[in-house]
């Protein structure tokens, strides 16, 4: 969403000091530099994107997308042909920054052979102080550096970089702000992730996040609806709602104002047909999102409800603020409330003191939930947080024999729960053509699950009732209804 006219900024001025002018002005500054470059090779200059990690960096990486477009870079799909190759990465688990260092070994490879070509990193992992150290020393063919809270600044320090020759790097600890405005390229014509906050206050014990991504803040409901209402209007049906504990949206803004009338004030825009949010914890789901929920036609009938471990006496070392009672109290009134409601949920395995007793609880509760789907993790040790300290680390076999165990559980239960829907009519966002079969399209169901059926692109973005005819699983085979 481009407010300002690139073309018409005077660069012989100096830059602006407040935001996002000052973007936009490094903007045209970088976009004058490809330009120069792109002549002196003959050709446009190109960029890739990778994304590691979940929703919040895709959304992060549209915006880097976004203002790479403005710059003049246009998007290449194989990362070796790239002039600007850009890794958004993740930290959550230790094996998202082995990946990171490995892909970054074949990079310098290509790089020997394509001096010119730049290689940006940013994200999570960058806010790891012994990261940017390992990056410093090792791996000095990296071009520009920063972190997660900087992210607005992307224009200004790739125009830092492309006139200079040096390594750029600049990671803040953290941040106040929240700059709105700022160009974005969505990867989908039709959804959106829109942030509706940035951080996270809860320090769960075995979580990097509150570390790299900084404390809660809430963004003001009406820059929240006014981006949805621009994307509407741009032809987005189905939005996401993205933070990392949306429940607890808006409670230190100066005006408070609670998730569920948030989604309200969301659910009255004219022409936004299905709202979904991510990711709930289960200490502050109110009664009244619950309710919000159930009188809603737009919320989809998802909920992501993470419940970490089934046993009270590991939740407590989680610092998650619930038992296993509550959760599933939590649970059954949402259930009640919204029969058709899919539940999925993450799981972690072997967290520090976890007994097959601690186990049992957590394969209780997959049965008593009975989960649409789940997410399961290996507990990984996050240096610098609470759980990396804590004594008796649980043995690599034990973890795998649960993690095993618990993984067989959770795809029985998901394939028997997916088969319910099997021989009705049900409404899908139709997302893509197949990549494995073009003579078909996947849609989107309400509660998240997929469906393919014969189709062409001209049905890309539209809601069709579909007929799903077979359960295969995880997906459905289906129909158009005509
Ligand atoms: N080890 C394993 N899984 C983790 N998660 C977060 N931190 C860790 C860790 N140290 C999982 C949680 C969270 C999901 C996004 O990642 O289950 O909900
Ligand atoms: Fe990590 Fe817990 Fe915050 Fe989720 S709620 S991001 S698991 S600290």
């Amino acid at each position: 969403m481009n407010t300002i006219d690139i073309a018409s900024i005077d660069l012989s001025a100096p830059a602006p000091v407040n935001e996002p002018e000052r973007q936009y002005y490094y903007i045209a500054k970088a976009r004058a530099c490809v330009a120069k470059k792109a002549k002196e090779i003959g050709r446009e200059l190109t960029f890739t994107v990778t994304t590691f990690g979940c929703q919040m960096n895709a959304r992060d990486s549209e915006k880097l997308v976004g203002i790479l477009e403005q710059i003049g870079y246009r998007e290449e799909a194989d990362e070796e042909q790239a002039d600007f190759v850009i890794y958004n990465t993740c930290t959550v688990r230790e094996n998202a920054n082995q990946r990171v260092y490995g892909r970054l070994g074949q990079l310098h490879h290509i790089k020997k052979s394509k001096p010119h070509m730049m290689i940006g990193l940013c994200g999570c992992m960058m806010q790891e102080p012994e990261v940017v150290e390992k990056l410093k020393k090792s791996y000095r063919f990296v071009d520009l550096i920063f972190g997660t809270h900087n992210i607005y600044k992307f224009a200004e320090l790739v125009a830092t970089r492309l006139e200079s020759d040096r390594m750029v790097i600049d990671v803040w600890k953290d941040t106040d702000k929240i700059v709105e405005d700022l160009p974005s390229e969505r990867k989908f014509s039709f959804k959106s992730g829109v942030n509706i906050m940035f951080g996270c206050n809860n320090f769960c014990s075995y979580c990097i996040v509150p570390y790299v991504r900084g404390r809660e803040r809430s963004r003001n409901p009406e820059d929240i609806i006014r981006e949805i209402e621009r994307l509407v209007a741009d032809g987005v049906v189905e939005i996401m709602l993205l933070g990392q504990n949306v429940n607890s949206y808006g409670k230190n803004l100066a005006e408070p104002i609670s998730f569920a009338k948030l989604l309200q004030k969301v659910e009255k825009i004219q022409g936004l047909e299905r709202i979904r949010f991510m990711t709930s914890h289960p200490k502050d789901l109110s009664d009244e999102l619950i309710e919000v929920m159930k009188n809603s036609t737009k919320i989809c009938r998802h909920l992501h409800l993470p419940i970490q471990s089934g046993s009270t006496r590991i939740l407590e070392k989680m610092n998650r603020r619930y038992s296993k009672e509550q959760y599933l109290e939590l649970v059954d009134k949402i259930k009640t409330a919204v029969p058709d409601i899919s539940l999925t949920t993450d799981i972690i395995v072997g967290f520090p003191g976890e007994t097959e007793e601690d186990f049992l609880e957590t394969m209780d509760v997959v049965k008593r939930v009975r989960y649409d789907s789940a997410f399961t993790f290996i507990y990984s040790k996050r240096t610098g947080t609470p759980a990396a300290v804590m004594e008796e680390q649980v043995s690599p076999d034990v973890i795998k024999d649960r993690f095993d165990r618990l993984l067989t559980e959770v795809q029985k239960i998901s394939a028997e729960v997916c088969a319910v829907h099997e021989g009705t009519v049900a409404e899908a966002l139709i997302e893509s053509v197949n990549d494995h079969d073009h003579r078909l399209v996947t849609g989107r169901l309400s509660n998240n699950l997929l469906v393919h059926l014969p189709g062409d692109a001209s049905m890309i973005g539209k809601l069709l009732p579909i007929h799903l005819k077979e359960c295969k699983g995880f997906y459905y085979i289906g129909e158009a209804v005509q």
